[in-house]
């Protein structure tokens, strides 16, 4: 296709898109004894709770003499370089203690270092380098009592957010990837029914589990599938007993890696507990994670002639045109500006 003809994003528009889009950059279980680091969009990142618990995202590169500020400790409401001592805010990057110093007030008004908006959802702390597009994204179905989280453990791949975000709610790969977990499930896939709505896709799918399913499921009916685009996915299983979901949050390391953060939930009169349900999704996520690692390109084709689909591919290709809806409204210019 003609450059001028097309009609999806380049990577390079991707990337700028990116940097507006809220993405997780740690779990606010592995700050409490000090700050975490994340590389976001090659950017790396200090990560840590003030004082009073709220989440603060600073650049990781203290401008004295070059530290990783993330090795340094919590004071009050800043970040204390682990070489000199100096003192950093979270909300705003200002200097606000040179020990060397007799004088604060000869604090050097360039000291200064990017402080980044922060947000806590889902246990997660939220970041995004520019102007971030509205909030870190909600599910209602998923909010109230009858829930209870736990968290998995994160991982990393070397293919962009969008590649893994496809896995999860592909459903043509259960009965090959997840054969020695679910049992056979059925290869064929019925037409999936897909509501896309701008950046915001829901597919219900009735379930006919293999007979390996039960175990780690229970008796399962319905899936219901939610992205919001680009990097936000939940499966909400409803079975005979109660209800169950993952959460799925993603970041854009570079153009070509990705860090995953995942969540399980259950209501009260769900067969499986917490522990469990937590336990069987590290197992889905251990046989999907070297499959998805091979995918190559590493980053997802927006180009919906890139690759051979078929009818069960429907969600994959709905997937892309709201991630490609995303990046437009990323990249449009304020109103009036
Ligand atoms: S390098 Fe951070 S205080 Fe000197
Ligand atoms: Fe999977």
């Amino acid at each position: 296709m003609d450059e001028q003809d097309r009609s999806y994003p380049n990577s390079e528009e991707v990337a700028r898109a990116l940097r507006r889009c809220w993405q997780p950059v740690a779990r606010m279980e592995d700050l409490a004894d000090g700050p975490g680091r994340a590389i976001l969009l090659g950017e790396p990142l200090a990560v840590f709770l003030t004082a009073d618990g709220s989440p603060a995202v600073v650049s990781d590169r203290c401008p004295h003499r070059g530290a990783s500020l993330s090795m340094g400790a919590v004071v009050g409401d800043s970040i204390q370089c682990p070489y000199h001592g100096w003192e950093w805010e979270g909300s705003q990057g200002a200097c606000t203690r040179i020990p060397s110093l007799v004088d604060q007030d000869q604090i050097p008004s360039a000291a200064r270092i990017d402080a980044y908006p922060a947000r806590e959802r889902w246990g997660l702390v939220w970041t995004a380098l520019e102007d971030p597009l509205g909030e870190p994204p909600s599910l209602a179905c998923f909010e109230g009592e009858k829930w209870s989280w736990g968290h998995g453990t994160p991982f990393e791949l070397p293919v962009d957010l969008g590649v893994m975000i496809e896995n999860f709610r592909d459903v043509a790969h259960f009965a090959f990837v997840h054969r020695a977990s679910l049992g056979a499930t059925p290869e064929l896939v019925e037409p999936l029914g897909v509501e896309l709505d701008g950046t915001a896709l829901t597919m219900r799918r009735e379930m006919r589990p293999g007979e390996g399913a039960e175990e780690i499921w229970d008796s399962i009916e319905e899936i219901i599938y939610r992205v919001l685009a680009p990097n936000f996915t939940s499966g909400h299983l409803l079975t005979s007993s109660g209800e169950r979901c993952v959460i799925h949050a993603a970041r854009a390391i570079s153009e070509t890696e990705s860090a995953h953060y995942w969540l399980a939930g259950v209501t009260d009169d769900y067969e499986f507990n917490l522990e469990e349900t937590v336990a069987s999704e590290e197992r889905l996520y251990a046989e999907d994670r070297p499959i998805v690692s091979t995918v190559r390109p590493p980053q997802l084709p927006l180009d919906p002639n890139a690759a051979v689909n078929t009818l069960a591919d429907r969600f994959t290709l709905s997937y892309r045109r709201a991630f490609c809806e995303f990046v437009t409204g990323a990249l449009k210019p304020p109103a009036g500006g």
